[in-house]
């Protein structure tokens, strides 16, 4: 099939990239390089041999993205591009709510008017909110979020659920990741954030590096067994592979579908910490620092639904994540 990848030159987005040209799709990527580099387009054909199509625009430019429908067919959209630090749409709102939504808006407006009707849409287990028990199961009430970027999840869910309930003959999976990390096995794809990492896994890499001085763990105060938060990390190679098994399911049915991509499991921020060291055989300087606001003690996925409804569930462990993360890092 013809996909067009919005973000694809992003860390999740270039994965599943790769993950579409092996099954042998072809592969539109639109992307304003805004948070992403343009040698990644290079790295993508080094491990593929194939040279995906590249558009350098905003999704939110109406009259850029048509010239690209008009000049591939696209049977699919896979739409990753978005802003999506969690602090900092907490300090610029406006900036978040604009660049998410109107993204997509225009986005579906131009699917429209070319017949396009498969929609793969990146979302986020944000989308649970603080209230809601874990392990988070599609069926909660999935209505709020902790920051603007959060909600700008909840309300793209929103809108791709009243898009589908106008246009019986569309199909919108939204896939609600939980913390991807690792990089593929060649070493050449993986998390750069511009600037100071927010993310625990690239915040790690950087200081086994010797960039950054040491970790800051957020919190050893938590009602969870070692005080530190509990998340579902999940190799980002599985969920690169997650987008290929949500396209396979869109091709064949319709309506709109919520689906968790997360390994099932709870992993805290020191055994992460632990297992990296060990993976890695290196060492690895933290502190205890305060809490972060906002942070949840813990949450993870239930995946059944992803393993019934997909036929997809997480291969890699944890190990895998740490060697992956740290010979990308090592490359840089
Ligand atoms: N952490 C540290 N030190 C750091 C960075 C993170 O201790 O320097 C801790 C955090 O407190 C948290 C855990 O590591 O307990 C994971 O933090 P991340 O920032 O890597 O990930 P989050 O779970 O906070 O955020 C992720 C995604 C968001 C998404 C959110 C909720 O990055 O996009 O999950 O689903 F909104």
């Amino acid at each position: 099939m013809n996909i067009l990848v919005t973000g694809g030159a992003g860390y999740i987005g270039s994965h599943t990239v790769v993950e579409l040209q092996k099954a042998g799709h072809m592969v539109a990527i639109v992307d304003d390089l805004s948070n992403a580099k343009a040698n990644v387009i290079d790295s993508i054909q080094q491990i593929t041999g194939i040279r995906p199509a590249f558009f350098q625009i905003d999704c939110a430019d109406k009259n850029a993205l048509r010239t690209v429908f008009e000049q591939h067919p696209v049977d699919a959209v896979i739409h990753f591009a978005g802003f999506k630090a969690v602090g900092e749409s907490v300090k610029k709102p406006l900036a978040y709510y604009r660049n998410n939504l109107d993204s997509t808006l225009t986005l579906l407006e131009v699917m429209e008017e070319f017949g396009c009707k498969k929609f793969i849409f990146s979302s986020s287990a944000t989308v649970y909110g603080p209230n809601n028990p874990y392990p988070y199961k599609e069926e909660m009430p999935a209505i709020q979020s902790s920051s603007p970027y959060g909600w700008t999840k909840v309300m793209i869910e929103r809108i791709l659920t009243d898009y589908t309930t106008a246009h019986p003959d569309f199909c919108a999976v939204l896939l609600r990741y939980f913390n991807p990390i690792g990089s593929h096995e060649s070493g050449l794809l993986g998390d750069d954030p511009n600037g100071i990492p927010n993310n625990l896994m690239p915040y790690i890499t950087r200081v086994a590096a010797g960039q950054l001085e040491k970790l800051t763990i957020f919190g050893d105060d938590y009602p969870t067994p070692d005080g530190t938060c509990l998340r579902d990390y999940l190799h980002v190679v599985d969920l690169a592979v997650g987008h290929l098994k949500a396209l396979e399911y869109a091709v064949k049915h319709l309506g709109v579908e919520a689906v968790n991509l997360g390994t099932g499991q709870g992993v805290s921020v020191l055994e992460l910490v632990h297992a990296f060291k060990q993976a890695n055989g290196i060492q690895l300087p933290y502190v205890i620092g305060p809490r972060r606001d906002g942070d949840l003690p813990a949450f993870w996925a239930d995946a059944e639904k992803a393993k019934n409804l997909l036929g997809w569930e997480a291969m890699h462990s944890i190990e895998d994540m740490c060697k992956s993360a740290w010979e990308f890092a090592k490359k840089k």
